[in-house]
Order: structure tokens, then C-alpha cells, then sequence
């Protein structure tokens, strides 16, 4: 099936919530949060990467495991997938609202794009070209667990949503601004006609998040079970128990 392309048309803003910002002196201000497709603009994917840079890569289990932060070679890596996820141009992001209503700093982002066959060719070729073993190390984690329950088998979909990596900015986390990027998927899938969607959950905040979306369960791996040829754990010293696949049909 070929590569997802994104039909013209306005960005689509999925959901306003009402949430807070933390002020300097501890106390909390309302603001007004946009869950809503990423402008295609270099900037604002830009800020993105940022976002990612800053607050996954110092945050996310495996990331953290895996030094990733200090590894030149992992961070293109990401940058690499990043990008290409975002080229099909429904990405989410959680913008912070001006009082105006205009989209100010950008607070949260999960890069979803739809998976067909064309996407699993061009994520092999993307794979043969990774530079850092330990980024190799988790796509393999990745890859395993994808495999080891098949959306598209199970919802009969020829295509499904996918996300490379899910975020909020570590000021404005506890407000359940992960879920809502999550359950966005529901609006995306019908506006875009896909189905179904797919993704690997590795910390039990994420896990918490997917299952208040309506994720469930596809197939869960302890990290201590994820060992090399000599039996040597690929993530030591984790700060989290297991990564999840998780699922859910989209109508
Ligand atoms: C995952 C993430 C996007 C969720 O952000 P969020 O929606 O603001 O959610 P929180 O971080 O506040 O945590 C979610 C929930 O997990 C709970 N939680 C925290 N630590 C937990 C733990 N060890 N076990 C179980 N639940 C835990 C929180 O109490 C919160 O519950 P609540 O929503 O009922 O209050 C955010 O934590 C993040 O960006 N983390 C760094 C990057 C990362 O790990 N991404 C996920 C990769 S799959």
C-alpha cells in the first residue's frame, strides 16, 4: 500500500483543554491548552526537536539507560526518524494559547504518522543506516514488540498510526496532557481514515496515559528479560519495569 499523504486542507485543532502554568513564585495561572496538528513550518517542527532534545532524551527510561543525551550518534538517529515521522504532517502538538487564542510556546508532542507497507520499506532502509548501537538496541526492542502482536492482523487494517515518541515539557506534566495527545488519535483515525493504531509504551507513566486513552494491552516484556547472547541485560539498571505494546481500534 503506498505512503500516507496528508490531504490539503487547514491544520485540524483536536481538543482545547484548560490547564495551569506554574509562575515563579509556585503559585498556578489558568491557561488554555491546543491539542492540535504541528504548522508545517521549519520552526515549529524545529521546536519539536527541541522539546525532545530537552525533555524526552533527559527523561524517558531507555533514553536515560542508554546515555543518549551523550551520544552524538543517537540523537541524529532520532532526528533522523523524527523528521520523517513528521513529513506526513499529522504530528501532535500541545500549544499553550495566547489570551488571544493564538497558538504561543509548544508544551507537549507525539509524532504519530500512519504505517503502511511503503512506511515498514522505508523504516528498513532508515534502520541500515543508524549509527549508534545502543539507538539500534531500542529500535530492536521496538521492532520486537510490534512484531509480537500484529495490529493489522488482529483489526484487519492495511494501515495503522504509529508515533515515534510522546512528551510534555517536565513544568507542565500532571495534567494529563499525555492522555489527551493520546486519545487525539480517535479524531485523527476518523479524519484521516485509519483504523487502528499501534505503539510501544516504555515507562508506566506513558502505559497510564495509553490505558485512560483506551489502549490496551498487546504484548508486555520486562526489561530484565531483554538480555544479549551472554545473557548481559541491553538495559540495565532501567528505571522502569517493562515497555508495553499497546492497541486500540480507532472507530
Ligand atoms: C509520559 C508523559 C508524556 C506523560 O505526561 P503527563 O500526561 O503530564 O503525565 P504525568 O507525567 O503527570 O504522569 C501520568 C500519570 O502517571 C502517574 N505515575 C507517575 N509515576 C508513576 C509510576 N512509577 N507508576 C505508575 N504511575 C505513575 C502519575 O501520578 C500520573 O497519574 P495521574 O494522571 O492519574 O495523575 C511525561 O511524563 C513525559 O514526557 N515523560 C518523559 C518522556 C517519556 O517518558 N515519554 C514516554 C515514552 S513512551
Amino acid at each position: 500500500m503506498v505512503r500516507f499523504q496528508r490531504p490539503p486542507g487547514p491544520l485540524n485543532i483536536w481538543k482545547v483543554v484548560d490547564g495551569f502554568e506554574v509562575l515563579e513564585d509556585g503559585t498556578k495561572k489558568p491557561v488554555k491548552f491546543s491539542i492540535q496538528e504541528i504548522p508545517y513550518t521549519f520552526e515549529r517542527k524545529q521546536e519539536v526537536i527541541d522539546l525532545m532534545c530537552n525533555h524526552y532524551l533527559d527523561d524517558e527510561a531507555i533514553a536515560k539507560c542508554l546515555k543518549f543525551k551523550e551520544d552524538a550518534d543517537a540523537i541524529n538517529d532520532f532526528k533522523t526518524m523524527w523528521n520523517y515521522a513528521m513529513n506526513y504532517n499529522i504530528a501532535v502538538g500541545c500549544y499553550k494559547l495566547d489570551t488571544d487564542g493564538k497558538i504561543g510556546e509548544l508544551v507537549g508532542a507525539n509524532i504519530v504518522y500512519i504505517v503502511t507497507d511503503e512506511t515498514e520499506k522505508d523504516l528498513a532502509k532508515f534502520k541500515a543506516g543508524f549509527k549508534s548501537k545502543n539507538f539500534l538496541k531500542m529500535w530492536e526492542l521496538m521492532e520486537l514488540l510490534l512484531k509480537k502482536c500484529d495490529v493489522k492482523k488482529i483489526y484487519n487494517v492495511d494501515k495503522y498510526m504509529g508515533s515515534i515518541c510522546l512528551c510534555v515539557n517536565s513544568a507542565y506534566r500532571g495534567q494529563k496532557l499525555g492522555y489527551y495527545m493520546l486519545d487525539a488519535r480517535k479524531e485523527i483515525g476518523k479524519k484521516y481514515g485509519c483504523l487502528a493504531t499501534s505503539t510501544v509504551f516504555s515507562v508506566p507513566t506513558s502505559q497510564k496515559q495509553a490505558a485512560r486513552a483506551g489502549f490496551e494491552e498487546g504484548f508486555t516484556i520486562e526489561y530484565k528479560d531483554v538480555v544479549d547472547d551472554k545473557g548481559n541485560p541491553i538495559f540495565p539498571n532501567i528505571e522502569s519495569t517493562c515497555a508495553k505494546q499497546m492497541i486500540r481500534r480507532l472507530d
